[in-house]
This record gives C-alpha cells, structure tokens and sequence, in this order.
C-alpha cells in the first residue's frame, strides 16, 4: 500500500572536481573518469512534498526559495523524465519542491551539482518509506545513478569526501553510472582541504556544460585528453593516499588549464577566464614561490578561481586572499568553503 502523502527535506553540497569530466556520451555517461572533493558549505536544500493523485504521470510545482519558479521547471521536467523508468512510483503522486541555495544567487557557482543531487536523494528518500528494507549501499548508488541522469557531476555529490565517478581500471568499484567514495586511505594531508571561490564573474555562464560536452565529440584532442585524464586519475589515487602534496600541486592546476585548453581549441571556441582570472592565478604563483605555503588553485566551466590548501595553513593563506586576491573578486566576494562529506537529511 502507498505512502499518502509526506514530507522530505534533504541537504546536498555541491563539488569541485580535481580531474575534470569534460565529454560525454548519451545520458551522461562520461567520456573519463572523474574526481572530486565534496564541498560543506556550497549546498542546496531542496524539500519534497508528495502527495498521491489519482491519476499517473509526471506531476510537480517547483518553487524556489519558497516563490514559484517557472524557469527551473524545464530541468527538473527532464530528470523526472528520464528517471521514471528506475522510479515508475513518482508517476502516482504530486510533489511540491522547494528549493534554496547556501551560495549567492546568480555567483557563477553552478548550482546542478547540488541540485540535482538534493533531487536524487529526495526521491531516494520516498523510495525508501515504500520499501524501507533499503542498504545504505544501494540508498546512495541508486541516488548517485538519478543524480547523474539529472547533470553528470552531480553523481559526486551524493555521499563520501572523495568521489570518483567513471571506470577507472584501479580504482576498484569504480563504474560510469554514478559516483563511488575514493576507496582508498585519504592521507591526512587532504583531510579537511580548504577550498576558497573567489567570485570573479557572477554573470551568466557563457557555455552551458552541455554545449562543452558535446564540443568534445570530435574535438582534435579529444582522444588524447581523454587518455591523460586516465592517467592523471591513476597519478592522483597514489598522491592522495601517499599526501604528496607538490604532486597534487602540479596535477590539479594542470587539470584545470587543460580543461580550458579544450575550450579554447574546440570549434567555436570559447575563453571563459577573465583577465582577473589570470591576475589572480599570478598572484598564486607568486605567493607560493614567495613563502612555500602550498596553496594551489582549480577552476571550472568559467571565470571564478578555486584556491585550494591544507586545513593547517588556513590563517596565512586567509590573509593573502584578503589582503591580494579579494580586490579581483566581484564586491570582493568569496566563499570559504571545506572538504564536506556528502548529502544529509534534515
Ligand atoms: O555536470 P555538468 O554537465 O555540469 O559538467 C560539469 C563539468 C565541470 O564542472 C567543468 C567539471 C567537473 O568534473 O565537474
């Protein structure tokens, strides 16, 4: 017998990946493998309200920040739709979803990671009060597998403090239909890694990630990057158990500009750094040849710049981006976010 009618209400952080998922096939079956770290702070708090209907089909009113927001409906529309076929029980009721971000409106911080992710373990979350025999194993792939039908990073958003989402021939348990926690000992160099978002441009993204993904398909370097991100995965498994943290250095900044070498050779291409951006990548550099702190940085689909570091060298590097980087941010606006550990119920 059906559940009547309830309420969920789910936290789940967004992420920052370290090698980057750039290419995909189909539904978001990613062309490498990715890995993340989980943020804390960066989180969207979506409630589920369900109600059961007489009549079958796909059915919600989305409101955001507890005002109707018609512009999402297209999105969450599509991840019901393509989630159905694993989750046929949605079709017999209402939902009202209400959702808010912990980050700024409109900061350039993508929020589909968080999103879809909070989405993904709602519904998980009724599955569960219908079939409450339920592993926490299955609880959290199942979810990771709806998150990635919704946007594919938002797999690594899930569950755990590091995720690899795509099949990786040593990383074990490792698949590309949803994330798994780095199954490996974390060195207790990354443990509470301090992520930073300096917010150089709130704007709109200028390239949605599905348009990057599909520049991918026949990009000249495409099968070269692809095989690079296997290797960079199989580098990075041993520096984050061995805590070397040069190595971790050198690989993640690397990354990050690749990712936008994809961008500016794929056809039309795109530059989605700033002259800020830049400025501030300098500013880095210079800081850690300067005082040896090893502070570092990443960046995604766009402008704003990830400065990362361990815990312990939390108070000097504070001072530098306040004092030196802050000036390149919009209203001197950034985030000072963590290392997180995954989706929580509230
Ligand atoms: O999940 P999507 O389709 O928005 O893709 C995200 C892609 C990057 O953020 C640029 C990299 C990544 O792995 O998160």
């Amino acid at each position: 017998s059906a559940v009547q009618t309830g309420s969920l209400t789910w936290s789940a952080p967004s992420n920052i990946a370290l090698v980057k998922y750039w290419g995909k096939v189909g539904d978001q079956i990613p062309a490498n493998p990715s890995l993340s770290f989980t943020l804390s702070k960066c989180k969207t708090i979506t409630t589920l309200d369900y109600s059961v209907k007489s009549e079958k089909g796909i059915s919600f009113d989305l409101l955001f920040e507890g005002q109707p927001k018609e512009d999402f409906k297209p999105k969450v529309q599509k991840f019901f739709e393509r989630i159905v076929k694993y989750c046929p029980y949605i079709e017999q009721y209402h939902f009202v979803i209400d959702t808010t971000n912990t980050f700024p409106h409109s900061s350039g911080i993508a929020s589909s990671a968080s999103g879809m992710a909070a989405m993904a373990v709602n519904i998980m979350s009724l599955e569960k009060e219908l079939n409450p025999v339920m592993s926490e194993e299955y609880f959290n792939q199942k979810a990771s597998f709806l998150a990635r039908l919704g946007s594919g990073s938002a797999c690594r958003s899930v569950s755990g403090s590091v995720v690899v989402w795509g099949t990786q021939e040593d990383v074990s348990g490792s698949s590309d239909l949803y994330g798994v926690e780095f199954p490996y000992s974390l060195h207790e160099n990354f443990k509470g890694y301090r992520d930073v978002i300096l917010l150089v441009d709130k704007g709109e993204k200028q390239v949605s990630s599905t348009l990057g993904h599909n520049l991918m398909n026949g990009h000249p370097y495409a099968e070269q990057r692809f095989a690079q991100a296997h290797e960079n995965m199989t580098k990075l498994r041993a520096i984050l158990e061995q805590g070397n943290i040069p190595e971790f250095i050198a690989l993640v900044e690397s990354e990050a500009l690749t990712l936008h070498a994809m961008m500016m050779t794929s056809m039309p291409y795109f530059i989605l750094m700033k002259p800020n951006t830049l400025q501030i990548i300098e500013k880095i550099w210079a800081f850690r040849e300067k005082t040896s702190i090893p502070v570092c940085f990443t960046l995604d689909a766009g402008a704003n710049v990830h400065v990362l570091f361990p815990k312990d060298n939390e108070r000097f590097v504070m001072d530098f981006i306040n004092e030196e980087l802050a000036v390149f941010c919009e209203n001197a606006q950034y985030i000072a976010d963590e290392m997180g550990a995954g989706a929580i119920r509230i």
